[in-house]
């Protein structure tokens, strides 16, 4: 029926919010789906809203509100096991969808558009974890930058950018999905849901069940509230600059030394790609140094450094190296090697904190591509993960803490994927293994999308013919044909769009 065929007569009494609910709800269906495997469009819907609710109350208070305020916390949790329930349902709405070819035309762009939502969404909680403050933030934005990286799109992503992370997060990518979901949402509502493709299966039309739908959304709501409140979401401590200088002084001072050197892995990096193609010697030994200076420095190592040959100063550099890495520095007392000097300028501004305040202070930004950059060099995120029982392969997304896999809240296990093409393609231990592995996947994602469109491929649910387990026993009709207010099957796929 389309709205010229309308009869509904709307006057002064018409009430605009039923009007409303008319308009944007599906009110016949087939009668399989009032069954839960056609509520979790709905009910994937309900988590969004979630998340969204509690998205915007944890952006407005701010970061310390969330890790340290019970009622932060709590939020911080709810938003989380929206998260859980978001991602568990649309991997179960994507089942139903595709065992059910719910996904042939005319609904291909249903499903394109769908499949766009959930990559948008795998992104989106990458992003959300890089907000969090703790060690998984960190070390997740690290790895994280390897992938963009290796996906040639680490110009535009840097995930240790935090300003960056912050409007992707709380407001680029949803307000893509939401706009996403309407066009998915009204193509859906147009044409119905899907009616079997097996002909011999007989449909009969009925009016859509709402009450059973909002009861199953309430139960998700409620349940979400409730785990959140019995299992927060986790916090390991961050590691930071100062905390290791007071640990071990002597590793701060390798790592200048190596950044002076142009030998770190930052400076070493392979993707020549943004963010990391700065130079390591400016950023993290020269620029800080001399901002130094304006507390009162007599002398300017930097420019003693810069006025000397070249030969001189690779003999410098040696002979730092040499003292960063002595467990006896009393023979260079009397050293007036200005690399030494400014090492032992910057070792003590890192045991104090104002090492990482002036590397982050180098950026616009709120960005921590430094001092990550640098705890990277330092060997202590990766040194953590490891004391954590955390593996880039696999648990470094799936898992942020020493938890074992199955406690609550669960991890990221949506990204189990990626550890799988890690593992099968050995490709930590490959020096492309970033670029490999961002492109399989991109590979993987594209394909996703374009399912419907893959000749042969997508009929390989029809094959399978697992249809009847998701619509059950067909209703008894008295014709044993297609009922209600039904055209007969004219479509591609015996499933004519309703109007
Ligand atoms: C924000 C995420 C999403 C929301 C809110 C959403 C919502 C909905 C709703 C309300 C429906 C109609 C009722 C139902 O079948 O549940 C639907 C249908 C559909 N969705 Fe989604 N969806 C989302 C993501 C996805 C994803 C990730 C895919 C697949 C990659 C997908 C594929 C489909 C298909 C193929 C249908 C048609 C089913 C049929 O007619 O039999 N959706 N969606
Ligand atoms: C598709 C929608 C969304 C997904 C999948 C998602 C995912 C996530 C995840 C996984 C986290 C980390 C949770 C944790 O700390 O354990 C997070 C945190 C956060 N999200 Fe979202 N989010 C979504 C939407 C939003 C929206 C719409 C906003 C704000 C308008 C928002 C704001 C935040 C903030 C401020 C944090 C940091 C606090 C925290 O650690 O939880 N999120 N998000």
């Amino acid at each position: 029926m389309n709205d010229e065929q309308d009869p509904r007569i709307y006057d002064a009494k018409t009430n605009a919010f039923k009007t409303l609910w008319d308009k944007i709800a599906i009110h016949r269906m087939p009668s399989y789906a009032n069954k839960i495997f056609f509520s979790l469009g709905f009910l994937a819907l309900t988590s969004l809203l979630i998340l969204i609710a509690s998205g915007i109350v944890l952006a407005f208070m701010g970061h310390t509100w969330w890790t340290a305020n019970p009622f932060g916390v709590y939020t911080r949790s709810v938003h989380l096991w929206a998260v859980q329930a978001f991602l568990f349902i649309l991997v179960m709405h994507i089942i139903v969808g595709a065992i059910t070819s719910g996904f042939r035309a005319p609904r291909r762009m249903v499903w394109v558009f769908g499949a766009l939502i959930f990559c948008l969404a795998l992104i989106q909680t990458e992003f959300g974890y890089g907000l969090r403050g703790d060690f998984a933030s960190q070390y997740r934005a690290v790895s994280g930058a390897d992938f963009w990286n290796g996906a040639h799109l680490g110009y535009w992503l840097n995930p240790l950018n935090y300003s960056q992370v912050f409007a992707l997060h709380v407001a680029i990518i949803p307000i893509t999905i939401l706009f996403i979901f309407l066009a998915h949402y009204i193509l859906e509502k147009t044409y119905g849901i899907s009616r079997p493709y097996r002909k011999d299966i007989p449909v009969k039309m009925i009016t859509a069940d709402h009450r059973i739908l909002f009861a199953r959304g309430t139960v998700l709501a409620v349940g979400i509230l409730v785990l959140a409140f019995f299992f927060h979401s986790p916090y390991v401590a961050p590691v930071t600059i100062a905390g290791t200088a007071a640990q071990n002084p002597g590793l701060v001072a390798t790592t200048l030394v190596q950044e002076f050197k142009r030998t770190s892995d930052t400076a070493t990096y392979l993707d020549s790609i943004d963010p990391y193609t700065f130079d390591t010697r400016q950023v993290f030994v020269a620029v800080p140094y001399q901002q130094s200076l304006h507390g009162g420095h007599a002398t300017n190592a930097w420019a003693a450094f810069e006025s000397e040959s070249a030969d001189r100063q690779q003999a410098d550099i040696q002979e730092a190296e040499a003292y960063a890495t002595a467990t006896d520095t009393s023979a260079f007392a009397s050293s007036t090697n200005p690399v030494i000097a400014m090492v032992n300028t910057l070792v003590p501004m890192a045991e104090s904190g104002l090492y990482e305040s002036l590397l982050n202070q180098e950026n616009p930004t709120i960005n921590s591509t430094y001092t990550l950059r640098f705890l990277n060099d330092m060997g202590v995120l990766e040194a953590k993960a490891t004391a954590l029982g955390i593996n880039t392969a696999e648990w470094g997304m799936t898992k942020d803490d020493n938890a074992s896999a199955f406690s609550l809240p669960p991890g990221s296990w949506w990204l189990a994927p990626l550890g799988l093409v890690n593992t099968a393609f050995n490709l930590l231990s490959n020096p492309n293994g970033d670029q490999i592995g961002g492109e399989i996947l991109g590979l993987v994602m594209i394909l996703f999308i374009l399912f419907p469109y893959i000749p042969y491929v997508n009929r390989l649910p029809e094959a399978l013919n697992l249809g009847p387990l998701i619509w059950g026993k067909p209703e008894p009709t008295a014709s044993g044909e297609v009922q209600g207010d039904e055209k007969s099957d004219t479509g591609e796929n015996g499933d004519a769009p309703r109007e």
